[in-house]
C-alpha cells in the first residue's frame, strides 16, 4: 500500500513569521499520519523554526534543493548533511524551475540525488513532461539519466514526481488524464528499470496547478500517489483542505 503524500511547494514566498502563523493555523487540522503523509517545503531559512514548531507532529518539512557537495567552499548553496542534522527526511531535486532558471542538468541532479541518499534524506526527484504533452520520452529520459548509479533497493527511498511543464503555475491546468498518463508512464519506466515490485512500492506524486477543487479527482487516479501543490498551498485553509482530501471525498460520498 502506498501512503498519499501531500506537500507544499511554497518556492520563494512567505518569511519565517508568515511560516510560523500557517503552522500555527493547520497544525491543529493534519490528518492520520497512517493514512496521508504531510509536507511542506519552505525556504531554506524557514526549515530550522519550522522543524522546532512541528516537532510535536507528524508534518515534515522538506528542503527545495540542496547542493552536490556537503560542505566546503560552496558560497549560497544548501547542504544536505546539515539538513539532516536539523531533522529533515526529505529533500526536494531537480524541480523544472531549477533546471529552467538555474539551468541544472540531469548530471547534477543525479550527483546531488547520490549525496542525498548517502546523506540518509530522501530525495523527491523531479521529472517534467514537455509543453505540449505528457512527454514520454524526456520523463524516460530525466528518469534514467537521474537515477544512474542508484541501486534498486534505493528506490525505497525516493518518491518521484511527474509535472507537465504547462501546468505548473498555471492555475487551472491540471488534467487528470495526463497526470494518470505521467504517472503511469513513470511507474512502467521504474519497472522496466527496477522489477515489478519496487515498481508495485515507489511512490509517484503528481504537480501543476492542484488545487481544492481538483484534489480528488486527481488523487482518485490509480498511479497518482500524491501531489505537490505550489500556488494553492500558499493559504492555510485552502492547504488545510487539501491535506485532508480524504475527509473530504468522503464526506462528498456519504
Ligand atoms: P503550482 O506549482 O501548483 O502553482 O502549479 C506546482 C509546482 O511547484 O511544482
Amino acid at each position: 500500500m502506498r501512503k498519499p503524500f501531500v506537500i507544499a511547494n511554497w518556492k520563494i514566498n512567505k518569511n519565517v513569521d508568515e511560516a510560523l502563523n500557517f503552522l500555527d493555523a493547520i497544525l491543529s487540522q493534519l490528518p492520520d499520519s497512517d493514512r496521508t503523509e504531510v509536507g511542506i517545503a519552505p525556504q531554506a531559512f524557514a526549515i530550522y523554526p519550522m522543524v522546532r514548531s512541528a516537532r510535536k507532529t507528524d508534518l515534515q518539512i522538506i528542503g527545495q534543493n540542496a547542493a552536490e557537495k556537503c560542505n566546503g567552499a560552496y558560497t549560497g548553496e544548501i547542504s544536505v548533511r546539515d539538513l539532516a542534522s536539523m531533522g529533515v527526511n526529505y529533500v526536494m531535486l531537480g524541480h523544472a524551475e531549477r533546471r529552467h532558471y538555474f539551468k541544472e542538468s540531469n548530471q547534477s541532479i543525479n550527483r546531488k540525488i547520490l549525496t542525498a541518499l548517502r546523506e540518509g534524506v530522501k530525495p523527491i526527484v523531479c521529472t517534467n513532461g514537455e509543453r505540449k504533452n505528457v512527454g514520454g520520452d524526456n520523463v524516460f529520459s530525466q528518469l534514467e539519466n537521474v537515477l544512474a548509479g542508484v541501486p534498486a533497493y534505493q528506490l525505497a527511498n525516493i518518491t518521484l514526481l511527474f509535472e507537465p511543464t504547462a501546468a505548473i503555475g498555471a492555475g487551472n491546468r491540471a488534467n487528470i488524464e495526463t497526470a494518470e498518463r505521467g504517472c503511469w508512464l513513470l511507474r512502467q519506466e521504474v519497472r522496466r528499470k527496477f522489477g515489478g515490485e519496487v515498481a508495485e512500492h515507489v511512490r509517484i506524486l503528481y504537480g501543476g496547478s492542484v488545487n481544492p477543487n481538483n484534489i480528488g479527482l486527481i488523487m482518485a487516479a490509480p498511479n497518482v500517489d500524491g501531489v505537490l501543490i505550489g500556488r494553492a498551498s500558499l493559504d492555510a485553509g485552502s492547504f488545510a483542505q487539501m491535506m485532508n482530501y480524504q475527509q473530504t471525498t468522503l464526506s462528498s460520498v456519504i
